[in-house]
């Protein structure tokens, strides 16, 4: 019986050692330690085995079961580092890796972002409000008459339940006031929509910027030292911004605001860039009647507006000649933006 252990040890080891794979390996341990591998068989013979010897004997056969368990782990160990080699043998681990492309801002996105961070810092805050809007919200209160052109089917889009998509972010001047009291000091980024021919300088759908300030004694001088300090920290410190006279409904009175840039490169050039003006009485009434209060009495508070474009904002910054530009999301221009 110890002779036989001896040989299946030995064989068991040879067997182990010329192994090349882990499926081999594996039936290996089945020959030698499965249920019906050699040494199960031989320990099952441990019954005839006369009872001076069975100490010796049994010892041995744990010997022997150690030393085929040792070859196989050790065996099993080396197959996959063998395996794992052999995997990295086609890779240069100490190659660079691949540079990541960083990405970009949208040049809109990035105008908007410097926008609102000079208007923050003079104390605006953020508002919002729909872009599918009541024509409550974005005419009538805002002093807009039923006749007046901005209301017609041909230049706005209605939907059949008489809503509309908001043709410029004024009306979230209403709904700010709607809810709360003056002060209010708010901008209004966002999307606005008009039924324009589409053309290097028309989209459907674009980008503006409103502004609006009530509190007892606001002045027109407030509102251009207001805008003034917004385009040059914009634009540079030495930017001239014009008024002129213009008409709004709801601004009296109510002027565009012309730039005219240092730097462009070009002839000097007056560019039109927002509207703007002391928000009409009307408009304070209005909001009354839908509050029921007389928070924003004409007598008490006063206010500007003003409203820009941020597509042409960035055409400006830019000098981006045509705006389809902004919407097309071709890589070839945007990455021009990083
Ligand atoms: N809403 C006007 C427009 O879209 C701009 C504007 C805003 C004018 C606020 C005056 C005050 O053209």
């Amino acid at each position: 019986m110890l002779a036989e252990l001896d040989t299946i040890q030995s064989d068991a080891l040879a067997a182990i050692s010329s192994v090349q794979d882990e499926a081999a390996l594996e039936e290996a341990r089945v020959g030698f330690l499965g249920k019906k591998g050699r040494l199960s068989v031989a320990g099952a013979g441990m019954r005839d085995v006369p009872k001076e010897e069975k100490k010796e004997v049994g010892q041995k056969l744990n010997e022997v079961r150690t030393a085929i368990t040792t070859a196989l782990e050790e065996k099993s160990a080396e197959l996959i580092a063998a395996r794992d080699a052999a995997a990295f043998a086609s890779i240069d681990p100490t190659l660079p890796s691949r540079p990541l492309p960083a990405g970009g801002l949208h040049p809109l996105t990035y105008v908007l972002g410097e926008a609102v961070k000079v208007l923050r810092r003079m104390g605006f805050a953020l508002a919002e409000g729909p872009e599918i809007e009541t024509e409550w919200h974005c005419f009538d209160a805002l002093n807009t008459p039923e006749d007046h052109p901005a209301r017609n089917e041909s230049d706005t889009f209605y939907f059949e339940n008489g809503k509309l998509l908001r043709t410029h972010t004024s009306s979230v001047q209403i709904r700010t006031m709607e809810k709360v009291v003056p002060p209010v000091r708010i901008i209004a980024p966002g999307s606005a929509f008009r039924r324009d021919e589409i053309d290097a300088t028309h989209l459907s759908a674009f980008h503006q910027l409103e502004g609006l300030y009530v509190d007892k004694g606001v002045t027109l001088a407030d509102l251009k030292g207001t805008l003034e300090f917004f385009f040059r920290e914009i634009f540079g410190s030495k930017t001239e911004v014009r008024f002129r006279p213009h008409f709004f409904p709801f601004t009296e009175p109510s002027f565009e605001v012309d730039l005219k840039l240092q730097a462009t490169g070009k002839a000097d050039k007056w560019i039109e860039i927002a509207g703007c003006g002391m928000v009409d009485p009307n408009v304070f009434l209005s909001v009354n009647d839908a509050r029921g209060d007389a928070a924003y009495s004409p007598d008490e508070v006063t206010g500007f507006a003003f409203g820009m474009g941020l597509d042409r904002l960035a055409m400006i910054m830019y000098g981006i000649p045509d705006l389809r530009l902004l919407i097309e999301n071709d890589v070839r221009f945007l990455q021009q933006f990083r």
